[in-house]
């Protein structure tokens, strides 16, 4: 195992390089969301890079100029990290805002707020996969071990930003909230064009046919790979290890098939049942 530096807040650890406990207190209790802001959140590795250029280009009514000349992170700043914090800050309304972070750590301001919060979800045990594959090209994440040690902290919640299960459950009470729309990676995959319709629908966004053609051509994998404002090229070597992995990986569902074990995905199985208990929505894995 490698020696990164993390620290724990609110029972999760992070990597002292890109967060802070700092960052997260003025992220929880201080940082105003604004009512024109959008918001993008997600547990990590389920779809917030492709939800970010979607939500960018449906603001370019299509036009892929601003997603082929600035990169990912400066469009839409990951609030919750010290960085994206600072950018966040000096960013001029309407905003595109990147986080990861559980209901309970979310800037309390959204309470009052009318900004609109797109939470995108992806099948755990495909997050599970594209956490270990990002785990061992990110020189600030921790090596992950194999699989199956990585398997039971993702489980465990003992991963940055905690528990998938958690994570899920909190955000899911919002999911009545006229401020608040959820999609899973898997409807963005099945159906692109008929969920960038509904985004736009939520966002009040009126884009017409070629338009909507527009945002879903270039938020396509294969455009994103190819662009590298948003294909992690622009990652500085003291972030990432190129060598050891992209971070446009595959793109795809069901890729865990390819990776658990018979007694892994039992397992899993087992802990979801648990975890999930209660839960009255149906998501398109179960
Ligand atoms: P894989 O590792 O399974 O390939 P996040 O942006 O939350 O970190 O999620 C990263 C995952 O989303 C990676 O999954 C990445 O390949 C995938 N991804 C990024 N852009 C995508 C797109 N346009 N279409 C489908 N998957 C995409």
């Amino acid at each position: 195992m490698s020696s990164v530096e993390y620290f724990t807040y609110e029972g999760m650890p992070f990597p002292a390089t890109i967060f802070s406990e700092e960052t997260f207190n003025h992220v929880e209790k201080e940082f105003q969301i604004l009512d024109d802001d959008v918001i993008n959140l997600t547990y990590p590795k389920s779809g917030t890079h492709w939800m970010a250029e979607i939500l960018a280009l449906i603001s370019k009514e299509g036009d892929p100029t601003w997603t082929q000349n600035v990169v990912l992170w400066d469009r839409s700043p990951w609030i919750d990290t010290t960085d994206g914090l600072k950018k966040a800050l000096e960013s001029p309304p309407p905003r595109l805002l990147n986080i990861h972070v559980p209901f309970r750590l979310f800037p309390k301001s959204f309470l009052q707020s009318k900004a609109k919060v797109i939470y995108t979800l992806r099948n755990p045990k495909d997050v599970l996969v594209s956490y270990y594959h990002f785990s061992v090209a990110m020189k600030i994440l921790k090596d992950p071990g194999t699989l199956q040690e990585f398997m039971e902290e993702f489980l465990s919640g003992n991963v940055p930003f905690g528990s998938w299960f958690d994570h899920v459950k909190g955000w899911m009470e919002l999911k009545d909230k006229p401020n608040f729309f959820f999609i899973t990676y898997e409807e963005l995959q099945q159906d692109p064009k008929g969920c960038v319709e509904k985004i736009c629908h939520f966002l009040g966004k009126e884009l017409n046919r070629q338009q909507i053609d527009s945002v879903v051509k270039y938020s396509s994998f294969k455009k994103m790979k190819e662009n590298k404002m948003s294909n992690y090229s622009q990652a500085d070597d003291t972030l990432m290890d190129h060598k050891k992995g992209q971070f446009m990986r595959k793109g795809i569902s069901g890729d865990w098939k390819n990776h658990l074990t018979v007694a892994q995905n039992e397992h899993f199985d087992r802990v979801y049942q648990e975890k999930m208990q209660g839960m009255s929505i149906t998501f398109p894995w179960d």
